[in-house]
């Protein structure tokens, strides 16, 4: 199969790139378009280290042929910030020490990221299973947690913070990503196993 020319939008730009269609995604963004924020962890869809947002949506881009990106609005980590102004997720991170080596920390935040504008007002069990599908081997996650619970709170209107409240006091469905059910994302995220990545933030 040749190579194909294939065009999207990366943080808002226009792009057009010349890949063999089933390229990676992870390997055209940090290859071709320099955009080393996305980083690689397992290469195997396991840990999420590598996630973008694609259309809004969280993709692992390391299982993801580019093809698939024709006509497509991605969001990488270099634009979640507005310019100089740190998204409030990110101001979070650094607040609550939700980073280490920062390997998991590109895919974490669009993860919250998209937890927000997903569930603005997400419970604690929401915010575990939103997160439940990216792994961190070095901050033991409750620092991410309670980043990310912090920039919910930050973000959420009042009335959102009550039914929060007592959303918190009920027992409820919940539903979330990366294909796994959520009832078992949601334990492994606070007593999850080292992920598979090993390689230093590249
Ligand atoms: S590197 Fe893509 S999910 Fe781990
Ligand atoms: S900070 Fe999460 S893997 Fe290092």
């Amino acid at each position: 199969m040749s190579d194909a020319r294939i065009s999207f939008t990366v943080n808002g730009e226009a792009v057009s790139v010349e890949a063999h269609p089933m390229a990676r995604v992870l390997d055209v963004l940090r290859q071709q378009l320099h955009l080393t924020g996305t980083k690689e962890g397992c290469g195997e869809g396991e840990c999420g280290a590598c996630a973008v947002l694609v259309d809004g949506e969280l993709v692992n881009t390391c299982l993801t042929p580019i093809l698939q990106l024709e006509g497509t609005a991605l969001t990488t980590i270099e634009g979640v910030a507005d310019g100089a102004r740190l998204h409030a997720v990110q101001e979070a991170f650094i607040a609550h020490g939700g980073a280490q080596c920062g390997i998991c920390t590109p895919g974490m935040i669009l993860a919250a990221v998209s937890l927000q504008q997903r569930h603005p007002a997400a419970t604690d069990d929401e915010i575990k299973a939103g997160l439940a599908g990216n792994l961190c081997r070095c901050t033991g996650y409750m620092k991410i947690f309670d980043a990310v619970r912090h920039a919910l709170a930050q973000a959420a209107p009042p009335s959102e913070m009550r039914s929060r409240m007592s959303a918190a006091n009920e027992p409820r469905e919940r539903s979330g990503d990366h294909g796994a059910p959520a009832s078992e994302r949601a334990g492994e995220f606070e007593g999850r196993s080292p992920s598979k990545h090993e390689g230093p933030a590249r």
